[in-house]
């Protein structure tokens, strides 16, 4: 039964801590789309060591944010969730298609630059065929559709692209997968540097919301976080501060932006920001509490996570089995 949906396919890099702008950019619609999808969600593990990695912190990191995934709503029942480096097809296809894909293009790539800059003392090669490895992620399984943040747009038109370019070259092989961005919730600002993206990987801790931040810390980052010069709680392009935390606001208690704004009409900075921590809090504890009892028990975070690679594989392999006859290797006998 599970075959006759769409596909659908995301992934995190499990790097830094799982942030309520993962949740609000990706994660909350994967839930929702569970249902109606053949979902698989990886934790892509491989990508993650494009940047210097604790390998201990990061075998802990990887089960974290399955136990995050579950915890957030995605049911090991309906969805699979694949470790990437559990499914060696992913780098095998990464190969075929980095014989087609253009230096120029993945030159262009925006999150090549900014991660560049970032981390000027290991530029490596990961890092710039990076896109290459999410195509391959996305076209091994088929997929019809792919949830994810603003920030992943340009990967995906690559993944689209490169799609395109080998059913043209080798005949139809490669559904062309449909991003999935939301209307709003696609990019949430850091708290302190608004006009930055909340990224889970910032040193500075206070620009993020972490899933599994305390009650305490949440309240703490709240009252902190940067408002601009006026009083008014009202959306603004000119005040990227208090108009992304309104967009937390509304997303989080789904009401309209405009019901939230006359909500606050009049009221001062402080009393919204208090009122937006305690949302926060609150949306987050049940999360909390379901994570802390998954995170316990390993023999269910295992058997998830080998029935979720035993699956991929088995898809994956067919994949990989039609692209290397298509591009005129030997099959082994
Ligand atoms: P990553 O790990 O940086 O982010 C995971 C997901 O969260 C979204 N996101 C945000 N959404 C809203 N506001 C924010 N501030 C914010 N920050 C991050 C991202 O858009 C993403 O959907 N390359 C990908 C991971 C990946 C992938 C894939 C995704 C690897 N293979 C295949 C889809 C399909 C990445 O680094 O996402």
């Amino acid at each position: 039964m599970l075959d006759k949906k769409p596909v659908l396919l995301s992934g995190i890099q499990p790097s830094g801590h799982l942030c309520i702008g993962n949740y609000l950019g990706a994660l909350k619609n994967w839930k929702a789309l569970q249902n109606s999808y053949d979902s698989i969600f990886l934790v892509v593990d491989m990508h993650a060591i494009t940047v210097k990695q604790n390998p201990a912190e990061l075998r802990q990191r990887c089960l974290a944010y399955v136990a995050q995934y579950i915890a957030c709503g995605i049911d090991p029942e309906k969805s699979l969730i694949v470790i990437q480096s559990h499914v060696p097809q992913h780098a095998e296809l990464m190969w075929v298609l980095n014989s087609i894909t253009y230096m120029g293009e993945l030159g262009r790539m925006t999150q090549f630059k900014d991660k560049s800059k970032k981390y000027e003392a290991n530029i490596n090669a990961g890092l710039f065929t990076y896109p290459v490895l999410m195509a391959s992620d996305i076209l091994i399984y088929q997929a019809d559709l792919v949830p994810v943040g603003a920030d992943q747009k340009q990967h995906l038109e690559l993944a689209r692209d490169l799609a395109g370019r080998f059913n043209t070259q080798y005949s139809d092989t490669f559904v062309l997968p449909e991003p999935y961005i939301p209307k709003t919730g696609a990019r949430i600002m850091s708290l302190q540097e608004p006009d930055k993206k909340m990224s889970k990987s910032d040193i500075n801790l206070n620009n993020l919301i972490a899933i599994l931040d305390s009650p305490n810390t949440i309240r703490k980052k709240i009252k902190r976080a940067v408002t601009d010069s006026g009083s008014e709680i009202k959306i603004e392009e000119s005040r990227p501060g208090i108009s992304n935390l309104i967009t937390l606001y509304s997303l989080l208690t789904e009401k309209s932006i405009d019901k939230v704004e006359n909500q606050f009409e009049g009221k001062m900075y402080s009393d919204f920001k208090a009122e937006l921590g305690e949302v926060i809090v609150d949306f987050l504890k049940p999360i909390q509490e379901k994570y802390n009892d998954i995170i316990q028990d390993k023999k269910y975070l295992e058997d998830v996570l080998k029935n979720g690679a035993d699956e991929a594989y088995y898809r994956a392999r067919k994949t990989l089995t039609k692209v290397y006859r298509k591009v005129g290797f030997i099959s082994k006998k």
